[in-house]
């Protein structure tokens, strides 16, 4: 007989003895995050965790504070109040460390306009002391389809491009941990199809994966779990294997629905 026991732990009986087994251990748990902005409260109390290897899509409707929770994560924004603890450190006293272990790709692509695209990735290949970078580079500029441009300024990389050396600087130091915001949002067809790939791979090898998107059908065909976050915390989260691809929707519906006052 199994039952739960205390959180955090599942005890079994077997011949009468009991054997406490702890559950895995998160590699992201975040419990009770708050963030305001002057007076507002965006995030209000919101409880996270996500095991290793898990691909969460985050949907939710405007404004509801994916990407404030997001920045925060990747410790581009402090939080207000809240405990955060990302691969075994802590948000925001460890943020260095945490940063090794992410890969991120935010509205805002950290990568600079007055280098060109091979020496961004260069730049950041010697800031994560990436081994052998003089490989992985050219390999990553292959995945995302601007080998031709390395030499150019990204300053005049059109929007799309831009994105797309973003995602290859995410991914560059192959992260325990990808935090995506809406990532496919300015990619053509192929890209879009190319960061697919890129994030199916990164799946299947066990890399854990958190992703904002609008995009319902996309969602169904990469997570593993989908959460919904609305009005500033996660009304709802369910197993991709127990909702049928039809079902999505109103599931999304019902979840941002039943919050509103
Ligand atoms: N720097 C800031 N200062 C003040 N308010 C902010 C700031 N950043 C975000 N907000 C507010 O926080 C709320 C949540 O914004 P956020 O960008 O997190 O939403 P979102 O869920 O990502 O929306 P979208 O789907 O449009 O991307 C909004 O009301 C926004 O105006
Ligand atoms: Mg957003």
């Amino acid at each position: 007989m199994t039952n739960t026991h205390a959180e955090g732990q599942a005890v079994a009986e077997v011949g009468g003895m009991p054997i406490t087994a702890e559950k895995p251990t998160a590699i992201i748990e975040v419990r009770k995050l708050i963030k305001r902005f002057g007076l507002k409260n965006v995030l209000k109390g919101l409880d996270f965790r996500v095991e290793a290897g898990e691909f969460v899509v985050i949907l939710g409707p405007n404004g509801a504070g994916k990407t404030t929770f997001l920045r925060i994560l990747a410790s581009l924004s402090r939080p207000s109040m809240g405990k955060i603890n990302i691969a075994g450190f802590s948000l925001p006293d460890q943020a260095a460390a945490v940063r090794r272990r992410l890969g991120v790709v935010s509205h805002q692509p950290l990568i600079y306009g007055d280098l060109t695209a091979e020496e961004n990735l260069q730049f950041f290949a010697r800031m994560y002391n990436i081994p052998a970078s003089n490989q992985r580079i050219p390999e990553v500029l292959k995945l995302i389809g601007l080998n031709a441009r390395r030499r150019d300024l990204v300053r005049t990389f059109s929007r799309g491009m831009q994105q797309r050396l973003a995602i290859g600087r995410a991914v560059l130091h192959d992260p325990e941990v990808m935090l995506f915001d809406e990532p496919h949002t300015g990619l053509d067809q192929d890209a879009a199809t190319m960061l697919d790939g890129i994030l199916q791979e990164v799946a299947a090898r066990g890399r854990t994966v958190v992703m904002t998107s609008h995009d319902l059908p996309r969602a169904a065909d990469l997570a593993s779990r989908i959460d919904i976050l609305s009005r500033g915390v996660i009304t709802a989260s369910i197993q991709r294997d127990k909702i049928d691809t039809s079902q999505i929707l109103s599931f999304y519906q019902q979840a941002t629905n039943e919050t509103q006052t």
